[in-house]
């Protein structure tokens, strides 16, 4: 597995140090609210577990997965629903957790799709953003890194679907997805 990393961009320290910065500004920021945070399966499932542990505040947790039709190493933009939450978000402040955000089309049908359920906010948060691949205006209130467009793999970020146990966020050699 690891011989199929060309190059690692983020180190497990790297990772561990911003994840615990954004676990200490949600613990403040949502100080006092109805704070429930939403996996969206698969990619964000190790961020999340990281981060919840630094929320230092009362909080729930819920998973939502979506999926978009198309090839695997491109969102077409139709956006359904595979799994939705489990509960209620009336009046709660949801904060959405993501892996990446790269062209912003899975994250622009979440919000849209939360925002109408009547909960008190709906902000995001993601480990992940690809800036230069944006195709929707959707811009994350917390987020921990902004990469280049390379193809990356670990930390939930899958290729085919594996890799996403790697604990460090790789470049994928070019030969393993061409
Ligand atoms: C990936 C990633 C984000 C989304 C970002 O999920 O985890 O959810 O794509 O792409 P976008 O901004 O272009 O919409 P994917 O659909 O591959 O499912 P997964 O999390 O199960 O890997
Ligand atoms: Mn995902
Ligand atoms: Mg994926």
């Amino acid at each position: 597995m690891k011989n199929d990393i060309k190059e690692i961009l983020l180190t497990e320290e790297q990772i561990k140090t911003k994840v615990a910065e954004l676990g200490a500004q949600i613990s403040k920021d949502y100080k006092g609210k109805d704070l429930i945070v939403i996996c969206i399966l698969k990619g964000a499932t190790p961020f999340m577990a990281d981060l919840i542990r630094e929320i230092k505040i009362p909080m729930a947790i819920d998973f939502m997965a979506v999926s978009s039709y198309g090839v695997s190493t491109q969102s077409s933009g139709v956006v359904r629903i595979l799994k939705d939450l489990d509960t209620g978000i009336e009046n709660k402040d949801v904060l959405i957790i993501e892996d990446i955000v790269d062209s912003g089309l899975t994250l622009k049908y979440l919000l849209e799709n939360l925002s109408s359920r009547k909960a008190n906010s709906v902000k995001v948060c993601t480990f992940l953003e690809k800036t230069e691949r944006r195709e929707i205006n959707v811009i994350p209130d917390y987020k921990g890194y902004d990469i280049p467009n390379e193809f990356v793999v670990g930390y939930g970020l899958d290729f085919a679907e594996k890799y996403r146990n790697l604990p460090y966020i790789g470049v994928l050699k070019p030969e393993i997805y061409s």
